[in-house]
């Protein structure tokens, strides 16, 4: 019987590509539901790319910088994933804004992963906001991409402890081995069709009982 399949995916980035790194390599399962054909930057001095160059993925770099508007970006991004025939964005690290008509086009078809857990602590300094809240609990969320920044259907969550002593860089640190387990987690649930949306929410299917997908 033929395989199936396997969902094409584009990671993007702008920096050292971490996330893209853990990606990478649960791809190399063969029974991993998804391949990452192409990695792309706004950056072309992202570490990432190179990373991901040495790994045998075909990478493109689209400055930003050369663009007079966000539209014009996005219209270029939007084409050289055409090109390569994508079915699914990972942003992971992607530090730019994109306009409601790019995210529009991807709807259901492009994640995110964001160092908190959502709906807390949008935005930048996510570390320094959960320090500065007091909470208990930190951690990183993936979700589908809407038009609102760091919002839209949740996929997972992975949560740590926030100790007494911590700083925001000891914070990061914990956070970003959840992300890195997190990440090819979600991406395996959503190209196996594990996880669908269903309105504004994610129903994953065969789910443990008491809901728990990751513990730390
Ligand atoms: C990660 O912590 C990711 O969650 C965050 O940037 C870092 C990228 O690290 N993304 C955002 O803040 C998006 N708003 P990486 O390049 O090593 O994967």
């Amino acid at each position: 019987m033929a395989a199936a399949r396997k969902t094409r995916v584009a990671v993007l980035i702008s920096g050292r590509g971490s996330n893209m790194v853990a990606l990478l390599e649960a791809a190399k399962d063969p029974a991993f539901p998804a391949e990452i054909v192409l990695v792309l930057s706004n950056r072309p001095a992202a570490a990432g790319l190179a990373r991901a160059a040495a790994a045998g993925i075909p990478t493109q770099a689209i400055d930003h910088r050369a663009f007079a508007d966000r539209a014009g970006f996005d219209a270029a991004l939007d084409a050289a994933l055409r090109a390569a025939e994508i079915d699914l964005v990972c942003l992971a690290g992607f530090m730019r804004i994109l306009t409601t008509e790019f995210v529009a086009s991807w709807a259901g078809r492009m994640l995110n992963i964001h160092p908190s857990l959502l709906p807390l602590f949008k935005g930048t300094h996510t570390h320094r906001q959960a320090l500065d809240a007091g909470v208990r609990l930190h951690g990183c969320t993936v979700h589908f991409v809407v038009p609102e920044l760091d919002a839209g259907p949740i996929v997972a969550q992975a949560a740590i402890p926030v100790r007494q002593d911590d700083d925001p860089d000891s914070l990061a640190d914990r956070v970003i081995v959840q992300e890195r387990r997190l990440y090819p987690a979600v991406l395996a649930l959503v190209a196996g069709g594990r996880a669908r949306l269903e309105g504004e929410r994610v129903v994953i299917a065969d789910a443990a009982p008491d809901g728990a997908l990751f513990s730390v």
